[in-house]
């Protein structure tokens, strides 16, 4: 089988590619199709092995409240509402890998709730092994946040955010790109504050300096930005760097999978 490439992970944010700023459960086609190029362009042009984990929405986040699967196992509230959780982001999963696909990758749909166990929340256990022999035949696994058996709680939601380092780190990826509706960290939430600053680096050295960090104005259940950060801050630590950069700004994501970095917030271990 041949070797594979240096690997990218990148996540598509569920704030981008849905309308999930109105609450609405509908795709936001014109992003998702923008991005679905770019990211092809870059591959095409570059040639890298490639994972992209696709974020929730209305369509995860919002039975994952209803059902209320971030309490974890109570009773039949919570099959009904894994069962309805999953077919929902299934859905949405399937329309990613049709824009991949249409644009030239042979993307693949990667149901994380298939192989993978959570502990409290935290992954124990992924069918990396899978993955590995996927990216090893040039395929583009295509997985996303999702409702997974948890050990402790009987069920627990796993977000995009917490795959996305996980996998970065299993697998070794040399680059992590996650997209947002926003152009990464502020010191306080940009869509509040209109005197809000970037942060272009960010470690555990500087990461006091936020004054306001929190979620979208949509429902989330997974922590919004805030847990995002905790999750890349954890991955720096163990020596990946990552950064957050918007999704709505045409070309930008092209331009990072191409090499180009400082367009958002990168990431990083504390020097
Ligand atoms: N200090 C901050 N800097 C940047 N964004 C912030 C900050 N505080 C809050 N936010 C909010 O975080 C949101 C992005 O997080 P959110 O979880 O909604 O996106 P996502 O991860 O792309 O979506 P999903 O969880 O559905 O995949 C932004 O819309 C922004 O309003
Ligand atoms: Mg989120």
């Amino acid at each position: 089988m041949a070797k594979r490439k240096e690997l990218v992970v990148v996540k598509l944010g569920g704030s981008v590619i849905t309308l999930k700023d109105q609450n609405r459960l509908e795709i936001n086609s014109g992003n998702l199709e923008r991005l679905a190029k770019e990211i092809t362009e870059a591959w095409k042009a570059k040639g890298f092995s490639l994972v992209v984990v696709h974020g929730a929405g209305p369509f995860g986040h919002v039975p994952a409240k209803k059902y209320e699967l971030d309490k974890g196992l109570k009773g039949d509230k919570q099959v009904i509402g894994f069962s309805e959780t999953h077919a929902s982001m299934e859905r949405l999963n399937s329309r990613v890998v049709d824009a991949l696909r249409r644009k030239g990758l042979d993307a693949v749909a990667f149901q994380p709730s298939a192989g993978g166990i959570l502990r409290n929340g935290k992954l124990v256990k992924f069918p990396v092994d899978v993955l590995e022999n996927m990216l090893g035949m040039g395929l583009v696994p295509v997985a996303y946040g999702d409702v997974l058996f948890d050990e402790e709680r009987g069920v627990s939601i796993l977000s995009g955010d917490h795959l996305v380092p996980y996998l970065a780190e299993k697998l070794k990826a040399g680059r992590v790109i996650l997209v947002a509706d926003v152009g990464g960290v502020y010191n306080k939430d940009p869509k509040k504050n209109m005197d809000a600053k970037i942060m272009k680096e960010l470690s555990r050295g500087n990461v006091h300096e936020i004054k306001e960090i929190g979620s979208s104005r949509g429902v989330d259940v997974t922590g919004g930005m805030e847990k995002k950060l905790e999750e890349l801050l954890r991955l720096a630590d163990v020596g990946i760097e990552s950064e957050i950069i918007s999704g709505l700004e045409p070309g930008l994501l092209k331009r990072s999978l191409l090499g180009g970095k400082g367009l958002g917030t990168i990431i990083k271990k504390k020097t």
